[in-house]
């Protein structure tokens, strides 16, 4: 039996779970994107090529059978510009969106541009997508759904029926003027129903029907520390990242996983929150600057620090990784020194284990761990066996630390810099 593979991000996020995705998925038939929505960024690089994706699983390039589950939230309209990119570069796009998938909507958007605005200096940094307020109504089940999406009538009396209510407490509470009309709303999204009716269908039935046959791979977006839940709330996302909500969000019952978790050779985050790691002197931006660490969907920079393992241990406590893969070790290149957190100070005691409150997380100053850095460009390395010593006892400790092995390690971002452990 194929166990289903899950991908998970171990840190904040964009530890390039989208090239992981990308050149695994060769080897599977169907590839899951199972939580969030286009505040995910990820970009596939091919031939020197930059394929950015926010929706769309990772798996496109090689047209394989994809999937986006009803944990995801969808904003047709970006959706329908990445499914036109693909095909104008005659990609075939077979894609199945489970109607039970709600939409991201016009007022979602204007809903977190107010909100973000009113929270000053705590703001969480949101992207202003819409995508924390699409699960709001999700959960509170005034969502307009893909099903809903694709009957104009259903479609039109749920518009009518919700917006003049959100709109209200736009105008009301943050004093914000909009002018957009539900009719508005209605015309443009009916347009996307008609466009995307051809890709609904029962995501859950189709991946249980399949299970046992197929080779099945689940993306997860977003970052372990994210997590809705267990990240540094509130400066998360609004839904869970973890591998074990894959079952719940796909639609499929609870059973053994081959959890492979990403996890950057350092550490970034972007927006708001506390980075018990972070660096703010010339290392950080070398990180920065070398990594390319820029959002790629909002373009800000990210915040860069030293690996944590503080962070990795949690990490792998809530997802239970039988597996990791170990990116953008070619950015550490040329330090002549590397560090790794390996317990946190708190009111001067030393702990091991991630606070679970903030007020806490935002008072740990980190221990580190010294290593050597090495010089050799790990660009065309193909085998372990030819990375620098120096590179193998920072990989190997990596392991030892956390108990978990290291599978893959990419060395550069094109689909080719991989090598395998
Ligand atoms: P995701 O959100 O986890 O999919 O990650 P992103 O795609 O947002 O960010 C990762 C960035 O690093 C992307 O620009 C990738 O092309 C790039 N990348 C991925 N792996 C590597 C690597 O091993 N080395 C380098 N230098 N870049 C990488
Ligand atoms: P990928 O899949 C990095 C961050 C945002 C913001 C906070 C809340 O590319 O790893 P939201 O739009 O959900 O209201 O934003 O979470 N964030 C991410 N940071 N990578 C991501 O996804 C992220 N998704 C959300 O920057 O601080
Ligand atoms: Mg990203």
């Amino acid at each position: 039996m194929n166990k289903p593979t899950v991908i998970v991000g171990m840190q904040w996020g964009d530890e390039g779970k989208g090239k992981i995705v990308d050149v695994l998925a060769k080897e599977c038939d169907f590839v899951v994107r199972f939580n969030g929505g286009n505040n995910a960024g990820h970009t596939v690089v091919l031939k020197g090529e930059k394929f950015p994706l926010s929706l769309l699983p990772s798996g496109v390039l090689w047209q394989k059978k994809l999937f986006l589950s009803q944990g995801v939230v969808i904003a047709p309209d970006i959706l329908l510009r990445e499914i036109d990119y693909f095909e104008k570069r005659k990609v075939k796009v077979d894609l199945m969106i489970d109607p039970r998938a709600n939409l991201v909507m016009p007022y979602h958007r204007l809903l977190d541009a107010a909100t973000e605005e009113e929270k000053g200096e705590k703001k969480v940094g949101s992207l202003k997508l819409g995508i924390g307020y699409a699960y709001e109504d999700r959960n509170n089940r005034h969502g307009i759904r893909m099903e809903d999406l694709v009957d104009p009538k259903i479609l039109k009396e749920k518009i009518t029926k919700v917006y003049p209510q959100v709109k209200k407490r736009i105008e009301a509470v943050f004093n914000y003027r909009i002018d957009i009309t539900a009719e508005e709303i209605y015309k443009e999204y009916k347009s996307y129903g008609i466009r995307l009716k051809k890709y609904a269908g029962d995501v859950s039935d189709a991946i249980c029907r399949n299970l046992k046959t197929k080779k099945i791979l689940f993306e997860g977006a977003h970052g372990t520390f994210l997590d809705g839940n267990f990240g540094t709330y509130p400066y998360t996302t609004a839904v869970n990242t973890i591998s074990g909500s894959v079952f719940s969000y796909v639609g499929f019952p609870p059973q053994e996983l081959n959890t492979l978790g990403v996890v950057k050779a350092y550490t970034t985050r972007v927006g708001g929150g506390p980075f018990p790691t972070e660096l703010f002197d010339t290392t950080g931006n070398v990180l920065q600057e070398k990594g390319s660490e820029f959002g790629t969907v909002s373009k800000r920079k990210r915040r860069c620090g030293w690996l944590d393992m503080v962070m990795l241990r949690y990490a792998q406590r809530l997802n239970g990784c039988f597996g990791l893969i170990l990116t953008k070790l070619d950015v550490l290149t040329n330090l002549p020194n590397i560090k790794i957190a390996t317990h946190y100070m708190l009111d001067g005691k030393k702990i091991s284990e991630f606070p679970t409150s903030l007020r806490e997380v935002e008072k740990c100053r980190p221990i580190y761990k010294s290593f050597a850095g090495w010089r050799e460009d790990l660009a065309k390395i193909k085998r372990y066996s030819q990375l620098p010593k120096n590179c193998r006892i920072y990989i190997a400790a990596i392991e030892k630390m956390l108990g978990v092995p290291i599978k893959y390690i990419s060395v550069g971002a094109e689909r080719g810099d991989i090598i395998k452990h």
